[in-house]
């Protein structure tokens, strides 16, 4: 039954499996506009314009404001920015979604949530909605909004060849033209309050390693050894987050990247033996990772006010892995979705891939992990509940910390 679909895809996909298992999709969305990220495609070749109009009268007073949460990354976090985008990396069709609460497929790269759905709910908030998908209101963004972009990165080409995404600085602009309307709309001092209240979520940096130093591209590997590769990308991270401090924003939470070594596309890719994880990737990850935490704890000093966290996903990750039995999972190697050796040689893009039940799945597709693993994290994140994975505290300690 399985090897019938299995052959059929294949079949399907033999043309396409000489360029890259990454992009082998077969999306009639064409890339378009590539010369110029900025815009938006519609998904027919038409351009429409990401929505901006300030609308809907200022509330009354700015104690009646809440906080909000604000998200930017990539697939760890999209959550339906790519639909609106050219490009393969989309997760708009089933079985993506298919454990969501609607049990339809939004764009998140997950059967079920994606950790910044968790964390909306531990703040008391709702889902945020992605930039692209929502009205442009204040209403709709007061309560937060969601840039991230899958196949983006924190360098700007990282990830181009799967078509258009957000990358990091573009992302940025985004939430400085969302920051111009609450002005306008709100006055400067409601402004003010909410965004230095506001949560600000940063996730991203995984894609360039995946599409970017591990594929060379531009022979990179021949310019960069990986410690000043991960400096170079760190330094860039660290000046986005500045120019987030100078619009006034306070409270961070920045994402380490997790262990994309143990991802079930490496493993195929490497031909692990036993399953065990590709130790050159995650040795970078690490460092970066630790690169990361030290940034984060310069600017803590150096930048008064400022309230960043770092939290480890590579610790949170490798110890639910260590520990799977602990926490349910009794399938640590192979994706829940896909093709070939641990369903890492092709990517999720029908039903007939998938496993029956993901709940026992570390991991979803190729790169990404289930909707139990990202509930661990974001508890994690929000109070350590598994794991003490954030430096200098987790988050409700951050929040608490604030309101005393
Ligand atoms: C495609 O274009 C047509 C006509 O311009 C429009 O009615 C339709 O809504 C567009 N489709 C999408 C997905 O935007
Ligand atoms: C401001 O909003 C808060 C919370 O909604 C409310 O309790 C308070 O009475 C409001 N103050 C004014 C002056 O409207
Ligand atoms: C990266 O690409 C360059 C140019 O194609 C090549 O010379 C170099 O050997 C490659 N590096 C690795 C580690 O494959
Ligand atoms: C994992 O556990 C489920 C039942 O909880 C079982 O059906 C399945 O065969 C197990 N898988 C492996 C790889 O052990
Ligand atoms: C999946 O398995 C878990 C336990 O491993 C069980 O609690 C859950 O009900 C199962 N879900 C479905 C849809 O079978």
């Amino acid at each position: 039954m399985d090897s019938f679909f299995a052959i059929r895809t294949l079949l399907l996909l033999i043309p396409i499996l000489f360029l890259d298992p990454i992009i082998a999709l077969d999306y009639p969305q064409e890339i378009i506009n590539n010369l110029y990220p900025d815009l938006v495609s519609n998904g027919n070749g038409t351009i429409a314009i990401p929505p901006a109009e300030p609308a809907a009268p200022p509330p009354r007073n700015s104690s009646s404001l809440r906080r909000a949460l604000f998200v930017v990354g990539d697939s760890s976090v999209d959550c339906g920015t790519n639909n609106f985008l050219g490009t393969f990396a989309r997760a708009d069709r089933l079985p993506y979604g298919r454990d969501f609460d609607t049990h339809q497929p939004t764009g998140r790269f997950c059967n079920g949530r994606i950790p910044v759905d968790y964390l909306a709910l531990r703040l008391g908030l709702p889902f945020v909605p992605s930039y692209l998908g929502q009205t442009g209101s204040v209403e709709d963004m007061i309560r937060g909004v969601n840039y991230a972009s899958a196949g983006a990165g924190i360098i700007f080409s990282s990830g181009s060849e799967l078509g258009q995404h957000i990358s990091l600085t573009q992302q940025i602009q985004q939430v400085m033209d969302t920051f111009q309307m609450f002005i306008l709309s709100l006055g400067e001092n409601a402004a003010f309050d909410l965004i230095s209240n506001s949560i600000f979520y940063i996730s991203i940096g995984s894609n360039d390693y995946i599409h970017y130093y591990l594929r060379n591209v531009s022979s990179v590997q021949s310019l960069y050894l990986p410690w000043s590769f991960n400096q170079f990308i760190a330094q860039t991270m660290k000046q986005e987050i500045q120019n987030l401090y100078n619009a006034n924003v306070r409270n961070i939470v920045v994402m380490g990247l997790a262990p994309i070594g143990c991802a079930p596309y490496y493993l195929w890719l490497y031909d692990s033996p036993n399953g065990q994880c590709v130790e050159m990737i995650n040795n970078m990850i690490m460092e970066f990772n630790f690169d990361m935490r030290f940034m984060v704890e310069e600017l803590n000093h150096k930048l008064p006010g400022a309230n960043i966290v770092f939290c480890d996903a590579f610790e949170g990750s490798m110890d639910i892995i260590k520990n799977h039995d602990h926490y349910g999972f009794n399938v640590t190697t192979d994706a829940c979705c896909g093709l070939g050796k641990y369903r890492g040689w092709i990517m999720c893009i029908s039903s007939d891939m998938a496993c029956g039940n993901a709940s026992n799945h570390i991991w979803w597709d190729q790169f990404h992990p289930t909707d139990a693993v990202n509930e661990i994290l974001a508890d994690n994140v929000w109070s350590s509940l598994h794991s003490s994975m954030c430096y200098p505290m987790n988050l409700q300690e951050m929040i608490s910390q604030k309101t005393k």
